[in-house]
């Protein structure tokens, strides 16, 4: 790798690209392969493919007590999760939930029939603000619905206690969030449930794949009986199930977690290292008492302090093969449809600023278990010189944007 000194060796200016290939983030890990086709080879002689087999079994019993929980129903994704539990937890009319999130958190509650009512976060964690939620409850809320961020933790012991004073039910979207804890309290075990995603782009997957955790055994019997057309239970449901073959896969990955989270932790710790003292670059990253399992590299750009805005970093990023995204979450979801387009503002009765500051400010850097360390080393030789010479480099964009314009209309 050639160090990125100057302006002029940004690609977007001009100079080298940086990786030959583009450079993706998220893609699978690395696990073991053998392992996952023997477990698959297993389940195909045994002829029994999905319905609550051995492998799912399996997977549901090492998923609860990862969670330190009694319970785990596997599901077919992190949404249906949600959706399941939305409907066995016999919700009315509003709940509260961050805008700063994934589609999937608001659409199983609108699709169920309720009004997601969005709150502004926590300008340090990006979570729901508990002060926040308690000003946008009314006598309509039934829960609240928490979103642990990026591997963040939502305010856990806040929102306990205001769920409990307003007698509203509290859950947790934990897609992001599984091997992560709170002062030794693993997540999985706050609120009156969590939900894990097991996509293929997440630090455990089954290809695709969810699970509903909790305490409570009732509860754990309802979403069984939901994600099974509703089988021996009173509300009906859906096929909300595991295969085999998902679960082959999770479990073979949940092998993999340990290595994962050191490779993901190393890579957090390197790029603090190499895009240290970089004016305008703030991480968003938990304090001790947290436990991350470090999947997402957020940073927050300042414009106002490096001279150069998220999206011109993101163009720089792209010019170089770098495939930096804005983080999940972003358009927030009061941002896109249907929300936006609510013109009551049911969804979003309240300014967002935070939310809204987030969103416009953070990158997802390229991180995960497909990522090496000398690739980290390259994005940053890229952000370094872009935010670290960001007045510069702002100028000669806009002067190379001038020329283009010039020489086209010529
Ligand atoms: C916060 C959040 N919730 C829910 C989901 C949905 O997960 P799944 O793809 O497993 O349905 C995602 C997916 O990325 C997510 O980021």
């Amino acid at each position: 790798m050639t160090d990125k000194r100057v302006a002029t060796d940004l690609a977007i200016l001009g100079g080298t690209t940086a990786c030959a290939e583009t450079l993706h983030t998220h893609r699978p890990g690395d696990f073991d392969r053998e392992r996952l086709l023997t477990r698959i080879n297993e389940a195909l002689d045994r002829r029994w493919l999905s319905n609550g087999g051995p492998l799912v079994q399996e997977f549901e019993a090492r998923v609860a007590e990862m969670a330190g929980v009694n319970h785990a129903v596997a599901t077919s994704s992190a949404t249906m999760a949600l959706e399941c539990i939305v409907r066995a937890l016999d919700l009315t009319q509003e709940v509260i939930m961050p805008s700063l999130t994934f589609a999937a958190t608001p659409n199983a509650v609108r699709w169920a029939g309720l009004q997601p009512v969005f709150c502004d976060v926590d300008p340090v964690t990006g979570c729901l603000d508990p002060q926040r939620v308690a000003e946008v409850m009314t006598p309509r809320t039934s829960a609240i619905l928490g979103v642990h961020l990026w591997g963040r933790t939502c305010a856990v012991d806040e929102l306990a206690s205001l769920a409990e004073e307003r007698g509203v039910r509290l859950f947790y979207d934990a897609a992001h969030a599984i091997g992560c804890a709170v002062d030794g309290v693993p997540v999985g075990g706050f609120g009156t449930a969590e939900v894990f995603s097991f996509h293929a782009t997440k630090i455990v997957s089954s290809f695709e794949g969810g699970a509903v955790v909790t305490d409570d055994a009732e509860l754990a019997a309802r979403v069984r009986a939901l994600h099974q057309f509703g089988k021996g239970g009173t509300q009906g449901g859906i096929n909300g199930k595991m295969s085999e073959p998902s679960a082959a896969m999770g479990l073979t990955s949940l092998e993999a977690f340990p290595v994962a989270v050191w490779h993901n932790t190393q890579i957090q710790h390197l790029y603090r290292e190499e895009l240290a003292g970089l004016t305008g670059l703030t991480f968003f990253s938990p304090p001790p008492s947290e436990a991350t399992n470090a999947q997402y590299v957020i940073v927050e750009i300042d414009e106002s302090e490096c001279g150069l805005g998220r999206n011109t970093l993101l163009d720089i990023l792209e010019a170089e093969n770098i495939r930096a995204l804005p983080p999940i979450g972003v358009p927030t979801c009061h941002q896109i449809e249907p929300f936006a387009g609510d013109r009551a503002r049911e969804s979003h009765p309240v300014a967002l600023p935070y939310t809204e500051r987030i969103a416009a400010r953070t990158i997802s850097l390229p991180a995960g278990s497909s990522i090496q360390f000398d690739e980290v080393r390259t994005v940053c030789s890229v952000i370094r010189c872009a935010v670290g010479r960001g007045l510069e480099v702002r100028r000669a964009l806009d002067l190379h944007a001038t020329s283009k314009l010039a020489t086209t209309s010529a």
